[in-house]
Parts: structure tokens; sequence; C-alpha cells
């Protein structure tokens, strides 16, 4: 049985990942304003990857027979100054979200919960990747500043992100193959 105190920060940290949906769906409806598709098309992609998250903490809680609960979601900002913000706060709130991580983590070893530490492993490694890919686009648009034929590029290529086989499989219960 896990402890109430691991328990209750798993459960945070399920409103940490709707709460970056909820983020993401707002940045996504941001680019939407400004015509920029692909941008949107990213951030669409991303508000299914942080379902996919809290998804995984939630069945977790269960297989555990711990409590799950869902506390109220927080209003996210709608409005940035421009693209490159909007994704250097996609990037901020992915670090935000690793510290998260590693503090669940940090606690899981001291409750001496070694299954939630080994199912927070896959929590630390994803980390790794969404801080990239959102530092990737804040890279991306530094280079390319203002100019219309940089945006225009990557945005392009922003719209040919898609939803990852994993997160298909789950949202639609096919086999992976694996
Ligand atoms: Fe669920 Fe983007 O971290």
């Amino acid at each position: 049985m896990m402890k109430k105190k691991l328990q209750e920060t798993f459960n945070n940290q399920i409103n940490e990942e709707l709460y970056s949906a909820y983020l993401y769906a707002a940045m996504r409806a941001y680019f939407e304003s400004l015509n920029l598709q692909g941008f949107a098309n990213w951030m669409r992609i991303q508000v299914e990857e942080e379902l996919f998250h809290a998804r995984k903490f939630v069945n977790f809680l269960f297989e555990r027979g711990a409590e799950v609960k869902f506390k109220a979601i927080k209003e996210p900002q709608t409005q940035w100054g421009s693209p490159l913000e909007a994704f250097e706060a996609a990037y901020e709130h992915e670090c935000h979200i690793s510290d998260c991580i590693n503090k669940l983590s940090t606690l899981a070893v001291n409750e001496d919960d070694h299954a939630s530490r080994v199912f927070l492993e896959w929590f630390v490694t994803e980390q790794v990747e969404e801080e990239a890919n959102a530092d990737a686009m804040v890279q991306n648009l530094r280079l390319v500043k203002d100019a219309p034929g940089g945006l225009f590029m990557l945005n392009r290529e922003a719209g040919q992100r898609v939803v990852s086989p994993t997160i298909v499989a789950d949202i639609t219960g096919a086999p992976t193959g694996g």
C-alpha cells in the first residue's frame, strides 16, 4: 500500500499533467488565432502527450489500490507576445514538470516505495525528451528571429508532428505489436 504522503503527491502530479494539457490547449488556441496552424498542430499533439501522462499516473494509482483525486485545474495564460515567447513558456513549464518528477522520485525513495521509484523512471526519461522538444522550437525560433520566411518554414515543419503510436494505442486500445 502506498503511504498517504506519496499518494497525495502522486495526485498533485495528476493535476500538474492535466494543467499542462490545459496550458498547451491555450497555446494551441493562441496559434490558431494567429493562423499559424503548424504551431497549433504541435500544441495539439502536446495536449495528447499530457493527457497520456495523466492517464499513466491515474492507472498506476488504481493498480496500487490508492485513492485518485481530481483537483481543480487552474486557469492558464492565454496570450503571449510572440510565437517565441509561447515556446519559451512551454520550455520553462517543462523544466518545472521535470522538477516535480524529480521531487516525486526522491519522495518515493525516502518512503522506501520502490514500485513507485521504478514507475517514475519512465517519466524521468520522458522529461529529457519533453524539455528537448520545447527547447528545439525555442532555438529555431531564435535563429529565424522575425524573418517571415523562417517563421513560415518552422510553422510548416511543426505541422508535420504526429501523435506517437503508443498514445494512439492507449486511446484506441489497439495492440502496439510490442
Ligand atoms: Fe507531462 Fe510535458 O510533461
